[in-house]
């Protein structure tokens, strides 16, 4: 029956589900931590990398507009997220919500979807993270051997071809992985501990630089602030704006990963959007603070760079020399928390898939003592090892923005449909003037998954099909939404 594609589970069902308070994960993450998970998602490679390069070859010191405009786009999105997770308040985020209001079909797209985002995602973040680490131990003088800290293989997009380049494994890649993987299954309490630990460090980090930077400023580096468009779309004035805006996004990626830690709330419905949106509101202000300064201590041509704020350091010379091993360690702080919140997303969305039945049942084993979703997060951890240990950055991280797009503009278009069909729900938390916040959010991020590169999409394509089989051919069959509408329907005897 077409109709059975579009089975969906009432939102009772989920709650009543989530409550196993014997068997079922630890409520232990109050209002702070929630907030704090967010920023450990959010600030990363974005800011610490993809800034300069943005600033250099598309908006100039405008690149502050681009944090802004991205940044609005996120916060209409979020605020989605935000009546979403206070009305669904339990684990899974984006695939629960889609399950309760699109229906099973769209709840799996949803969920194959978001491997996107969170498993390549701390893929990618790996990569950046063994780059600093390896340069950071050169400046101790411990040279790692490139044959064990860079990926096997390269991918040249222009003659699209693979090449292997000489070396074995990026093992540091590795390593962060495994041992962050090992501390996600040892207890949510221990990783939101040390996850706190790290966002105090990168947040005191960027505060640093923006505070001494501040003495060292060159405004007429700012001027023009807006450099002259040099023809082609893109390249300076307001459509280079627009494109710097599509580069940063990826800096923005990570608010959203605090809804998947719902059921581990202790209060989720209060909470869970004060997580979202004061981590948003606190990486924007300081992104757009960290931008001003940068461009303002130097041209934003002299940005196009790998460590954009070492260079701005540098610039400024002996005053400000005594901060740069701390900009190093910020970095790698920032990266660490993305990946341990990317791989603490993943594993709780796989875990709800499999309580629906769409993936393996034992896939739904949360950890006797440490009350983990355990199988999942190892399973995360082995895959997500593997990527990083043998692929290059470029190709992990095209993929991670058009999936979290994705995931965007059907919570955004969720938020409207449940509106309309179950105007009774409760909601704690609500995305104000709907339906113009979520139409604009949807619209946003179409937008900038229409400005994506053609072989992105090819991929994205690919990636959906492959889990469209696995659908139709594993999870169809056993859903257990579906198990329980044919009882329903059948006679009785
Ligand atoms: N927002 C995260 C970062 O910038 C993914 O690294």
């Amino acid at each position: 029956m077409p109709g059975r594609l579009f089975v969906r589970k009432s939102i009772a069902e989920l709650i009543e589900q989530a409550e196993d308070r014997e068997h079922g994960l630890r409520r232990v993450l109050g209002r702070f931590n929630l907030v704090s998970l967010g920023i450990g998602a959010i600030i990363g490679a974005g800011i610490f990398v993809l800034t300069g390069q943005a600033a250099a070859q598309y908006a100039g010191p405008a690149i502050v507009l681009s944090f802004v405009l991205s940044g609005i786009g996120c916060a209409l999105a979020g605020l989605c997220y935000a009546e979403m997770a206070s009305m669904i308040p339990v684990a899974g985020s984006a695939y629960t919500y889609a399950y309760t209001t699109l229906g099973e079909f769209f709840a799996w797209v949803i969920g194959w979807d978001l491997v996107l985002e969170y498993l390549f995602g701390a893929s990618t973040v790996a990569v950046g993270w063994s780059g600093y680490v390896v340069s950071f131990l050169k400046d101790f003088g411990i040279v790692l051997p490139p044959e064990l800290s860079q990926s096997p293989f390269v991918f040249d997009p222009k003659t699209h071809t693979w090449t292997l380049t000489g070396a074995i494994i990026n093992l540091p890649a590795v390593f962060i992985i495994v041992l962050l993987t090992t501390l996600l299954v040892v207890g949510i309490r221990e990783s939101a501990t040390v996850n706190n630990v790290i966002v105090m460090v990168k947040i005191i980090v960027l505060l640093m630089f923006i505070g001494t930077g501040i003495f060292f400023l060159h405004p007429e580096n700012w001027k023009p602030f807006i450099p002259p468009n040099e023809g082609s779309f893109g390249i300076y004035g307001w459509s280079g704006i627009l494109r710097g805006a599509g580069v940063i996004f990826f800096a923005y990626i990570g608010f959203d990963a605090v809804s998947t830690a719902a059921q581990e709330a202790r209060n989720p419905q209060k909470d869970i959007p004060i997580g979202i949106l004061g981590s948003l509101g606190i990486s924007t202000l300081l992104y757009v603070a960290v931008a001003l300064v940068l461009t303002g201590i130097v041209s934003y041509q002299r940005l196009n760079v790998p460590d954009p704020i070492a260079v701005a350091v540098d610039a400024v010379g002996t005053p400000l020399f005594w901060i740069r091993p701390f900009i190093k360690v910020g970095a790698i702080a920032g990266l660490s928390s993305v990946i341990l919140v990317m791989l603490l997303g993943q594993p709780r969305i796989f875990y709800s898939m499999a309580r629906d039945g769409l993936l393996p049942r034992p896939f739904a084993a949360v950890h006797p003592r440490f009350r983990t979703p355990y199988v999942t997060t190892i399973v995360t951890g082995v895959v997500a090892a593997t990527f990083a240990g043998l692929f290059p950055i470029g190709i992990l991280g095209e993929l991670v923005s058009i999936g979290t797009l994705l995931a965007f503009t059907i919570v955004c278009i969720g938020v409207m449909v449940l509106r309309y069909t179950r105007p009774d729900i409760p909601r704690p938390f609500r995305t104000p003037l709907v339906p113009l916040v979520p139409l604009l959010g949807a619209g946003i991020s179409l937008l900038q998954m229409a400005s994506l590169p053609r072989d992105t999409w090819l991929r994205l394509i690919l990636w959906m099909a492959v889990g469209l089989m696995i659908y139709f051919a594993y999870g169809r069959r056993r859903s257990l939404a579906r198990q329980a509408l044919s009882m329903t329907d059948s006679p009785p005897a």
